[in-house]
């Protein structure tokens, strides 16, 4: 059974313009894939803690010299990269939280970037993602208006996240933004119609 792994990160439960988008997201996807499942995990309810100094030993210690307060340091991360490369499809809702990802999704990001798990290195020593064959798919729920202002050169979130899911192989990142949400009602209306367009049309070709 096709399964979607959702992401959510903003603490607010309820009023979240991220994860209402992720919500609208979501219900193309499993339009598009009849009898999919989506596995949720709420970065709000459940924090993923912090990498330790046996994680990082962990990540870099050979299966065969493994030991087990080793093993317990890097439960979590191989229970979160398990879970990623299970999903055939990835929905992470985020806000910009000073103008980059917030802690819950940067803590979530240290436990699933790993190397020779995600990201290693080809034969010819080249950096290369393992992640194959997947779509990220990523809503995004800004307070400011960034696009089409100067503010847009402080964007560290949407470039940061297409880049990293792009450098552990994902081979589709896109994005989706509603802006300006704590600022102008009517210039948040506008992004977050356009973006449910852009929803919509991408799930159209993809159905088509
Ligand atoms: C701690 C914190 C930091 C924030 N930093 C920014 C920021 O750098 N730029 C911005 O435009 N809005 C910022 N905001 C506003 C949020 O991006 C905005 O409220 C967004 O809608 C939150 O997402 P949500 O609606 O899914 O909870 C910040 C809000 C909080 C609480």
């Amino acid at each position: 059974m096709p399964t979607l792994l959702r992401i959510d990160a903003s603490p607010r439960a309820d009023n979240s313009h991220s994860r209402s988008l992720a919500d609208e997201l979501q219900a193309r996807w499993l339009d598009a894939h009849p009898g999919a499942q989506v596995q949720l995990r709420d970065l709000a309810k459940e924090p993923i803690g912090p990498i330790e100094n046996d994680t990082i030993v962990g990540y870099y210690t050979p299966e065969g010299d493994m030991t087990d307060p080793l093993r317990q340091a890097t439960a979590q991360s191989d229970m979160l990269i398990d879970e990623l490369l299970g999903a055939d499809a990835l929905l992470i809702s985020t806000p910009m939280y000073n103008f980059s990802v917030p802690a819950v999704l940067k803590a979530w990001i240290d436990q699933v970037v790993r190397i020779n798990r995600t990201f290693g290195f080809n034969e010819d020593g080249d950096l290369q993602g393992l992640v194959k064959g997947k779509t990220a798919y990523i809503t995004t729920a800004i307070g400011a208006q960034f696009t089409g202002t100067p503010l847009v050169a402080m964007d560290f979130l949407r470039p940061y996240l297409k880049s990293l899911f792009g450098f552990i192989g994902f081979e589709q990142v896109k994005i989706f933004s509603v802006e300006s949400t704590s600022m102008d009602e009517n210039q948040l209306a506008l992004s977050r119609e356009k973006s449910l367009a852009e929803i919509a049309d991408l799930f159209a070709k993809e159905v088509a």
